[in-house]
């Protein structure tokens, strides 16, 4: 039978979900990455789907399952994770959660680095990954209403995370201290503080689907309170 409204809040909503790492080619069995594991952004795509919305997850080379009703898009490259949402859009909702090279090499070819006994090692020259984040935050007819993006940091965390949340321009950014002692990044658990244009919110330590259910709820409500266009 249909699901009452209220259990599916998002109904007609589109929302863009990036998750996971872009591996950037040096050649063609080597490749430039961030560690990620994907979970935060998968649980999600997930939480946005069970509440109703629309779904495209943009992911790159991760291992987990695609979420239920999710419609997953994989890439492997920050140019290539670009191109994917623009064709998303237009949406309603984007999150940005993928640990996106911040440079790609230049001039990466189609044959194989070799060694060279008695040569030096290559240098690589890289070049600017574009920022997806701030590409979709720009103003504009096609801007989502609502974009999030993640600060992953490990000093500083809310100083930071509140510097980058303006200098995207995105409307809220959720941070997290991903300092090694954390064991944040791969786990399970999320310790996050939601940063808006007004003010902070520290959520204590939690499943990463507690933070996606929670983040879910937040949308639902920010959704809520903003009329229909
Ligand atoms: N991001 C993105 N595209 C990039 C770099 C980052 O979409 N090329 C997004 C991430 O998905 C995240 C947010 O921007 O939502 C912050 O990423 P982060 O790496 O913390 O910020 P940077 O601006 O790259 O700054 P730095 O790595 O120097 O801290
Ligand atoms: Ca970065």
């Amino acid at each position: 039978g249909a699901l009452r409204p209220a259990a599916r809040p998002l109904h007609g909503l589109r929302a863009l979900v990036t998750a996971g790492p872009t591996h950037e080619p040096i050649d063609p069995v080597r490749y430039l990455a961030n560690r990620s594991s994907g979970r935060q952004g998968y649980a999600i795509a997930n939480a946005l789907a069970r509440a109703g919305a629309t779904v495209t997850l943009v992911s790159g080379p991760t291992t987990l399952p695609p979420p239920p009703g999710v419609e997953l898009r994989r890439v492997e490259t920050a140019v290539q994770m670009l191109a994917a949402c623009e064709a998303a859009l237009p949406c309603d909702i984007a999150v940005c959660t993928a640990a996106v090279a911040d440079w790609r090499v230049a001039g990466a070819g189609a044959h194989k680095i070799k060694k060279t006994p008695g040569a030096p090692p290559p240098t690589l020259t890289l070049v600017p990954n574009p920022d997806i984040l701030a590409h979709l935050s720009q103003p504009g007819p096609m801007r989502p209403r609502l974009v999030v993006g993640f600060a992953a940091e490990t000093d500083d965390v809310r100083d930071n995370a509140t510097a980058k949340r303006q200098r995207k321009g995105c409307d809220w950014i959720i941070a997290n201290d991903v300092r090694a002692e954390t064991g944040i990044m791969g786990g399970d658990e999320n310790e996050v503080t939601l940063i808006t244009a007004t003010g902070c919110e520290h959520w204590p330590r939690m499943s990463k689907d507690a933070v996606a259910q929670g983040l879910a709820r937040r949308i639902v409500a920010a959704f809520a309170a903003i009329p229909d266009t």
